[in-house]
């Protein structure tokens, strides 16, 4: 029986794991979950899988219902360090990191330093702590296992490969609700038309992200932290129907893709199970001709400048790709808020990345402090921006 840790159960992927541990209650059992805010969707979640130990991290949320929330044998807790070490108890097994943003970099590290297998949906977290997550990889010990489909799909790929025998990797990208207009055509789009994605259902964060393509620039950050390619061997390509979830060139020339219909349910199994193969009728029966046709096109960096913006802070390295998901992260809550257009997104994120130096973190507190520091400069930027648009 493989015990779960499940940090962020109460979102998107966090919903779809417990489907999908739901469907094998002979291998899998969640033991341990968390929520920030959503205190009466993480309650049903205990009465439904009766965990040993329930965390919310919003400690406000919490003490406005102090009290109202303990049954079941299930232990309350309260806060972000109390999820950290969920991720490093020695009674789990698997760490489930689908907590969204930056907020996931300590319950990385400490599921890496302790050894545990993460199966990680928190990308934020590699792409603000890259150079810490390597070495903490290396002292604990542990296992890292991508649940983002596009890295799953890579590491489908190159299993069993001999050592330097892939020479590029090319991810694909939907290309979002917006594929195919101009920059002039964006100027008013609004967050009601970015949340309206044509092939995933995802939490509003990511769904902006692949709006803005912001998020293919996180996940080539992504790539190049887990599999140490450089920046020359990681592509992206639009690829609208999403059946392709990557392709992996070898240095003899042959291409590997893994496809599939769009469903983090299939990662996420075998981002549990790696790298045994767990039968699941639900996830079977691919029929290529109705996949038909497949089409892949360039990026429009011009319509989509936060794709650029982010391999450019991946290249620079450092602290950089920090400050890109930093000042993402103020630039996608005040998108949702109406606070700030579509284009001008860009703008706040340029902002963040431009207040940081170039020096390597060394620690979480480095990398802490320079995520204030582009958050400080997004947040005048955003406000310069309110009060004269242009
Ligand atoms: N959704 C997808 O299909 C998909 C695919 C690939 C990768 N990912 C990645 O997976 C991660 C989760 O995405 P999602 O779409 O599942 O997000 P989501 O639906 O917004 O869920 C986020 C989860 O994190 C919790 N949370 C929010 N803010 C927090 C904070 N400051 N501290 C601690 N917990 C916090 C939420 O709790 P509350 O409910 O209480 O707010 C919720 O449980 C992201 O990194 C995303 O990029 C998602």
């Amino acid at each position: 029986m493989i015990r779960i840790a499940l940090l962020g159960a109460t979102g998107s992927i966090g919903r779809s794991t417990l489907e999908v541990v739901a469907r094998h209650p002979d291998r899998f059992r969640v033991v341990a979950v968390s929520a920030h805010r959503s205190i009466d969707a993480l309650a049903d979640i205990v009465a439904r899988v009766s965990p040993e130990i329930a965390v919310l991290t919003d400690e406000a949320t919490w003490s406005g219902r102090r009290g109202g929330e303990r049954a079941n044998g299930t232990t309350w807790k309260v806060g972000a360090e109390a999820a950290t070490e969920l991720a490093a108890r020695d009674d789990v097994d698997v760490v489930v990191n689908a907590l969204v943003g930056a907020a996931g970099l300590e319950p990385t590290l400490a599921a890496l330093e302790s050894g545990r297998r993460l199966a990680l949906a928190n990308k934020e977290s590699l792409v603000a702590g890259g150079p810490l997550v390597r070495p903490a990889l290396k002292r604990g010990g542990g296992t890292l296992i991508p649940v983002d489909s596009e890295h799953s799909a890579i590491l489908q790929c190159i299993h069993g490969a001999p050592d330097r025998s892939v020479q590029r990797v090319v991810l694909t990208a939907s290309g979002g609700p917006f594929r195919g207009w101009t920059r002039d055509e964006l100027t008013d789009v609004g967050p009601e038309a970015a949340l309206k994605h044509p092939t995933w259902d995802m939490g509003a964060k990511i769904t902006i992200d692949s709006a803005t393509l912001a998020n293919k620039a996180l996940e080539v950050i992504e790539a190049h932290v887990l599999y140490g390619l450089d920046y020359d061997h990681i592509g992206a390509v639009v690829h609208p129907q999403s059946i392709v979830h990557s392709f992996v060139e070898f240095v003899d020339g042959s291409v590997l893709a893994q496809v599939g219909e769009p469903t983090m349910e299939l990662p996420i199994l075998y981002a549990l199970s790696h790298p045994e193969r767990v039968p699941d009728a639900t996830l079977r029966g691919f029929d290529p001709v109705a996949c038909s046709p497949l089409t892949f096109e360039e990026i429009d960096h011009g319509a989509f400048p936060l794709f650029g913006l982010g391999v450019a802070a991946g290249r620079r390295g450092g602290v950089a790709p920090c400050a890109f998901n930093a000042g993402n992260e103020i630039a996608v809550a005040a998108f949702l808020e109406h606070r700030v257009s579509f284009p001008g997104m860009a703008r706040v994120v340029e902002a963040a990345m431009e207040a940081v130096g170039d020096a390597d973190p060394r620690t979480v507190a480095e990398v802490r402090e320079a995520d204030r520091e582009a958050r400080r400069a997004a947040r005048a930027e955003l406000e310069r921006l309110e009060e004269s648009p242009a």
